[in-house]
């Protein structure tokens, strides 16, 4: 299967989010990925429900919501409602994760969790039959420009060979530049977001960007 690019829009240009959304589309993106933060689970603050609304009304493509904050049970039916089809929602912020997980995946979108450095993949066993998406921070959630955290590499690895038995795609998201992508890619991950380690800040068009990073 190809490899799924997801930009992340946080590291977008909001001088003109129409045109970034339009050139990110036609350079042949897979997802939009947005980040939500409520500086609490995370010490930062990402896109805003108009960011959202908006994305969600210009994309063609599906969006995905990673949800940085505490207690995302709540706003469910709010990211959804905004258009999101997918949503990430980490088990370090949930008590009832499992319950979180079956009420997205009720009100018709698809459900993931992303999953924090210090996380064991023992911890999120039991939550795989309720994912469709399991997407493995590879830097502390939160911030763009972040330095990847080589131990994830393991639990990467460790995540490849649960994939066939409970289907899931499995993603990374954090410090994804193009030598990492060709490298996990060849070990199993299935999808990426692109955010300053890849796409954003270059000097090249998201076209000859995306071209380059299919043909890893
Ligand atoms: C991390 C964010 C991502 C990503 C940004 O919390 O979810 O948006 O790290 O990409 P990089 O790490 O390449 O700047
Ligand atoms: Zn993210």
């Amino acid at each position: 299967m190809e490899k799924l690019l997801c930009p992340s829009m946080m590291c977008a240009n909001f001088g003109n989010l129409e045109q970034e959304v339009r050139e990110l589309e036609e350079a042949g993106i897979d997802i939009f990925h947005l980040d939500v933060m409520d500086g609490q689970f995370v010490p930062n603050f990402g896109m805003g429900l108009q960011d959202i609304t908006y994305v969600c009304r210009q994309a063609s493509v599906p969006v995905d919501v990673h949800l940085m904050i505490e207690n995302p049970g709540n706003y469910v039916e709010l990211y959804i409602s905004l258009g999101a089809r997918i949503l990430y929602v980490h088990p370090e912020s949930e008590v009832h994760v499992t319950r979180t997980l079956q009420k997205i995946r009720d009100k018709g979108a698809e459900a993931g969790i992303a999953v924090n450095p210090g996380t064991a993949v023992a911890t999120i066993k039991p939550l795989l039959p309720f994912v469709s998406y399991v997407m493995v921070m590879g830097v502390n959630p939160g911030f763009a420009g972040q330095s990847y955290l080589d131990p994830v590499n393991e639990k990467i690895e460790e995540l490849v060979g649960l994939k066939t038995q409970y289907g899931f795609r499995l993603m990374l998201d954090g410090a994804c530049s193009p030598e990492r992508i060709a490298r996990l890619n060849q070990v199993g991950v299935d999808g990426f977001v692109l955010g300053t380690s890849a796409l954003f800040g270059e000097k090249d068009t998201y076209r000859e960007i995306i071209l380059r990073l299919r043909e890893l």
